[in-house]
């Protein structure tokens, strides 16, 4: 048996700056550091074995923290090459927690770490899967499959992602031939953070090759209505700034997409004050988009306007490369929907006569033929990871928590394959201990009151289909 201790990072002797921002951290995520006064003692996740693929943050820090003092075995890596905070990662680490993630790892390293992640020492796989975008599922899900038919991995295909996964299933089928049936059988969920990684989810549940029970934590109001919208208000500017320093008022900017993510993307523009038009495929969302001020136009109409492109979609292909050989000279495209390919960047980096000039870490100006040139961010990864420092605390203390307490449910209750989601309760208990911290105080029904509009005077307050 190797060592139970191993891990990488990008400088151990960061440790310290990482623990002290944790601290400060901490006092900004009320949530989680309520979860640990409430289950400390108790430790409900004892003995469970949990594997993260999620961002290694200074905020991630304090959740891998807080499932160490619930009794969990943890082991980490991030889930996007470019979101670790090498600091986070470092306390971590030196804290005695498995952790593979550095900022800027290859795309090899990256499927290496998350197998790695994935293999406790002994040679099996985890209890729980902590999942954002739902790459540690897939792995899962790949490597399985493959067990039964090793003929899926060399299905031909264009996806240099899907050719470094299958090159690394194929050296475990040899070495560890049935890792993933094992690693399956034993696995009593996974918890998702995201809206892409969910799609990924229900899909599988629909074609039946779901192999574990999931829990949608996006969908949790606490979540996708806090995270998504408010996180994405403070740090998409953030970001833009950071990489290029421009000023935003006076520009046009152009938001992809008109969802959760869009709608803080847009609102942070134009409270900086550019001109926002968003492009959208659902007419509700579009609809929404002009009683908030904004107008709704196609990427194609926008080219010979704005200035800020920011694709929000969860879609691929929202960017072309033809669209940004056609834009206006020094516009800036960047990406925050969680995967690359909502830019076309290989296409960008074949596009015939085009020049790249790397600035600087995340910032790529794009030289064309006629002239003009555009900066591509983050190599149109997520941008608000890739070139800032994601969300602030607070609110990934609200999804955190949801993440913290679907955990638990996995491994206190035992349930039939489906993808669930948590009950109102429950998000209605985390939005309360983050009231809590900023001074709220709340009214209490009286029982007539309750009475009148048919909710109980501790909660749920309202029906599911209600949409907040
Ligand atoms: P959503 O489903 O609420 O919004 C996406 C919107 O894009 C929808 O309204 C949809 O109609 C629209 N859309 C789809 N195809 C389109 C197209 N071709 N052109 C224009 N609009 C199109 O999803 P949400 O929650 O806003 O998430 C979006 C993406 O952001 C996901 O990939 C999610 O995982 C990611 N995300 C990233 C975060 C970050 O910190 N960077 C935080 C939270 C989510």
């Amino acid at each position: 048996v190797e060592s139970t201790f191993d891990y990488v990072v990008k400088d151990i002797e960061l440790a310290d700056f990482g623990r002290k921002e944790i601290e400060i951290a901490e006092k900004e995520m009320p949530g989680l550091i309520a979860t640990r006064e409430k289950y400390g003692k108790q430790k409900p996740l004892k003995g469970a074995r949990v594997m993260g693929s999620l961002h290694m943050t200074i905020q991630t820090a304090v959740l891998i923290e807080t499932l160490v003092e619930l009794g969990a075995d943890v082991r980490w890596a991030s889930c996007n090459v470019f979101s670790t905070q090498d600091h986070a990662a470092a306390a971590i680490a030196a804290r005695g927690i498995p952790v593979f993630a550095y900022k800027g790892e290859s795309l090899e390293e990256y499927w290496d770490y998350t197998r790695r992640a994935l293999t406790w020492p002994d040679g099996e796989g985890p209890d729980l899967i902590i999942d954002d975008g739902g790459d540690a599922s897939l792995l899962m899900h790949r490597g399985y499959y493959a067990e039964e038919d090793p003929s899926t991995l060399d299905e031909p295909t264009d996806n240099k992602e899907m050719k470094l996964q299958n090159e690394l299933l194929k050296g475990m089928l040899k070495e560890t031939p049935d890792f993933w049936h094992k690693a399956a059988k034993r696995c009593q969920g996974v918890s998702e953070e995201t809206t892409t990684g969910v799609h990924r989810l229900y899909q599988m549940k629909e074609s039946g090759e779901l192999l574990f029970p999931a829990i949608n934590v996006n969908d949790s109001v606490t979540k996708s209505k806090f995270d998504n919208v408010y996180g994405c208000r403070e740090s998409l500017v953030d970001a833009i700034k950071r990489a290029t320093d421009v000023m935003v008022a006076g520009k046009m900017a152009m938001v992809c997409g008109f969802g959760d993510v869009g709608k803080g993307s847009a609102e942070t523009l134009a409270s900086h004050k550019a001109r926002v038009a968003v492009s959208e495929i659902d007419p509700i969302c579009a609809l929404q988009a002009y009683m908030r001020g904004y107008s709704v136009m196609t990427v194609e109409d926008a080219l010979p306007y704005a200035d800020i492109y920011v694709t929000t979609t969860g879609n691929k292909d929202i960017i072309t490369a033809e669209h940004m050989s056609k834009m206006k000279d020094q516009a800036i495209v960047c990406n925050i929907g969680h995967f690359d390919n909502e830019i076309q960047v290989d296409e960008l980096n074949n596009w015939p006569g085009v020049k790249k000039t790397n600035i600087k870490f995340g910032v790529d100006q794009y030289t064309f033929e006629d002239g003009h040139s555009i900066y591509l961010l983050a190599e149109g990864r997520l941008v608000n990871l890739g070139c800032a420092t994601g969300h602030p605390s607070f609110v990934m203390s609200n999804s955190f928590t949801n993440q913290v307490l679907a955990t638990i449910d996995h491994w206190t209750n035992e349930k039939p394959i489906d993808v669930y989601r948590l009950s109102k309760k429950l998000d209605e208990e985390v939005a309360r201990l983050h009231l809590d911290k900023l001074g709220a105080k709340m009214t209490v029904m009286s029982e007539e009151q309750a009475d009148y509009i048919g909710f109980p005077v501790e909660g749920p307050y309202k029906s599911d289909h209600y949409r907040y």
